[in-house]
């Protein structure tokens, strides 16, 4: 049985409104952390929002330990909630806005003090508790609302951006400290954020989503590697994934990807899966990183185009080069010798078959 299970779930807000999430269909494990990755207005909040019970479903089932939520307040549900603007309350000292949820519980004073240093303590806190959040930095703040939302113990945690006001320093700190802390409390946590940095660093599985829709569920390594459509090739990945148009040509080679400016030989084990596409349009996405580059009139056999580099961009142990097919930018991740520079005349060739295809019209992944 499944920890959490989110079964054909859909929103709209009003009546003939669009469906904010649509179908959602999804099943998390007891301690797995989750992270839902999307652009803005996507749908996240909302379907957090639904599983914390703060907004009401339009269709389909929640099921926390295959019991479905729907009927139960907010309070009852076991979930604790950290909000895109973590509401923490200016008149209370941090140990009153840490404590709160457990004075609600009407948990016993000195069982309070001990659980609230606790929480303190995991998000070293531990010397603010008398202050009050107006003479704490952002940071600081953000701790607080870490610290209340884990001193109840929830069987679920819902966290809806919690570094975003954070600079960009204290945010890769805070990631680690997150993750520190699910390590210890294994709480099954759902975290929600639109930085795909941020997803690859801290999930155990990443739920891409896109205007309601989930696009795909895998671990950072297969939507990085293996994405299932366009969306999240073109959404995952810094430098992202290049993309080009071509038709598929069958030739005496075998079928070809062809465009005005590249050709190159589909990988063996791709053949089969395009063949019946031959003639029609399919769009190739290339990871920065699986575009080699070598002398020109190169004879690799992976084979894309000749290009001229335009711009080299040092990122300390590699370098970013930028060029040009047809009207296109083209940015590739270059680790190998440093004798390539601006204005070098190179050819392009694609390695470890690292190259995906993807269906021109629907944008899915063709295998
Ligand atoms: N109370 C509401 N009434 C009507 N529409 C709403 C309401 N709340 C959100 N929406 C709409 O639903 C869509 C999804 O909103 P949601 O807040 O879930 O997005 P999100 O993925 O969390 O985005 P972001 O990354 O910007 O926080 C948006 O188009 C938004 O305008
Ligand atoms: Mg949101």
């Amino acid at each position: 049985m499944s920890y959490l299970e989110l079964r054909n779930l859909r929103k709209r807000y009003s009546k003939d409104g669009p469906l904010i999430v649509d179908n959602m269909n999804l099943s998390i494990e007891k301690g797995e952390f989750i992270v839902f990755l999307g652009p803005s207005g996507c749908g996240k909040t909302t379907t957090i929002r639904m599983i914390s019970g703060l907004e009401e479903v339009s269709g389909g089932d929640i099921l926390i330990e295959g019991e479905s939520v729907l009927r139960k307040q907010p309070r009852d549900r076991g979930v604790s909630m950290i909000f895109q603007s973590y509401a923490i309350w200016p008149h209370m000292t941090v140990f009153d806005n840490i404590a709160y949820p457990l004075k609600l519980q009407k948990v016993k004073k000195s069982e309070i003090r001990e659980r609230v240093k606790a929480a303190a303590e995991a998000t070293g806190i531990e010397n603010f508790l008398d202050r009050f959040p107006a003479q704490l930095s952002g940071g600081q703040r953000q701790r607080v609302a870490v610290s209340r939302a884990i001193v109840v113990k929830p069987k679920l945690f819902l966290m809806d951006e919690p570094l975003s006001n954070l600079d960009a320093k204290l945010r890769v700190g805070m990631r680690t400290e997150l993750k520190s802390i699910h390590k210890r409390e294994s709480s099954t946590t759902i975290f929600v954020t639109h930085d795909q940095a941020e997803a690859m660093s801290l999930a155990d599985r990443i739920i891409v989503m896109h205007q309601g829709k989930i696009e795909q569920i895998g671990t950072p390594m297969e939507v990085y590697h293996d994405s299932a459509s366009r969306f999240v090739a073109g959404f995952i990945g810094t430098p992202p994934t290049n993309f080009f148009e071509a038709l598929i040509e069958k030739t005496a080679a075998g079928f070809e990807a062809v465009n005005q400016h590249l050709r190159y030989t589909i990988p063996a084990g791709l053949q089969s899966a395009l063949a019946g596409r031959e003639g029609k349009p399919v769009t190739i996405g290339i990871r920065p990183e699986s575009i080699g580059v070598e002398k020109p009139g190169g004879k690799s056999a992976a084979y894309l185009c000749d290009a001229e580099i335009e711009f080299v961009e040092p990122q300390g142990s590699y370098v970013i080069l930028i060029t040009r097919i047809g009207g296109g930018e083209i940015k590739i991740v270059h680790t190998g010798s440093s004798d390539v520079s601006a204005g070098s005349r190179v050819s392009l060739y694609i390695k470890d078959d690292g190259v995906m295809f993807f269906d021109a019209d629907s944008g899915k992944r063709i295998r």
